[in-house]
């Protein structure tokens, strides 16, 4: 048992858990998908992998073909039990409950971390404490690989609200229903190799129009 924070975030991944992957849907975003799937692919080969708030396991099962292992983690049930249906090979690939601010009871040590649409919803204040706890749990010269979503008008959700530390939220309606303010920051390069900080190695920033990719080497 996980004891988690009683937090809009969990609420709202577990009530969208089953509409969740309509966003991998999107048709001016295909191109883009489908790249940024060769940069995971390519990125995993090999690797024994963290994978932090998984959701359902789009991009653990992109990793699946290639990884040595996958340990993928999130902290929501609703939306691992759609990652377990996808029948990964098991216990190469394996799935579990955990929470990315708490991850001291996962207790193998890794050679890689990925985190997909996960950093976004950090609070920016507490951004470069989270990234250092991400990269205690790999081995010296481990590797870490983020991506998330950039701003693009038309295709994401407007911003409803910006705080006074630069956050910026957006208000999500789901299909069955109910309406949630969902924090969603849009990282810039400039921002993101700042939070990554000046202890990594090998930092390599990459962009589509939808998408970004930072990867780098733990220092
Ligand atoms: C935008 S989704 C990304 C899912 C998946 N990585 C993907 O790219 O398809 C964000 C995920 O963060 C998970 N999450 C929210 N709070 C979390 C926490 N404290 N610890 C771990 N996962 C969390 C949610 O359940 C959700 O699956």
């Amino acid at each position: 048992m996980i004891d988690l924070p009683d937090d809009d975030l969990l609420r709202y991944y577990g009530a969208r858990a089953p509409e969740y992957e309509s966003i991998y849907d999107r048709s001016e975003r295909q191109a883009d998908l489908s790249a940024l799937r060769r940069h995971v692919a390519g990125w995993a080969e090999g690797r024994r992998v963290l994978e932090i708030a998984c959701g359902t396991g789009y991009w653990t099962e992109v990793m699946a073909g290639v990884a040595r292992s996958v340990l993928a983690t999130d902290a929501v049930e609703d939306v691992l039990a759609i990652a377990w249906r996808r029948g990964l090979p098991s216990p190469r690939v394996e799935f579990r409950r955990a929470d990315a601010f708490a991850l001291e009871g996962v207790p193998r040590r890794f050679d890689a971390l990925f985190a997909g649409f996960w950093i976004s919803h950090v609070a920016r204040e507490d951004l470069s404490a989270h990234l250092q706890s991400l990269e205690s749990r790999l081995e010296s010269g481990g590797r870490l690989l983020l991506l998330d979503n950039r701003y693009v008008p038309g295709s994401s959700t407007p911003v409803s609200r910006r705080t006074g530390s630069g956050d910026t939220f957006q208000r999500r309606r789901l299909a069955a229903g109910g309406e949630y303010e969902i924090r969603k920051n849009f990282l810039t390069e400039g921002e993101l190799r700042q939070f990554v900080g000046p202890r990594a190695r090998r930092v390599e920033y990459r962009e589509w129009p939808h998408y970004w990719a930072i990867s780098w080497v733990r220092g």
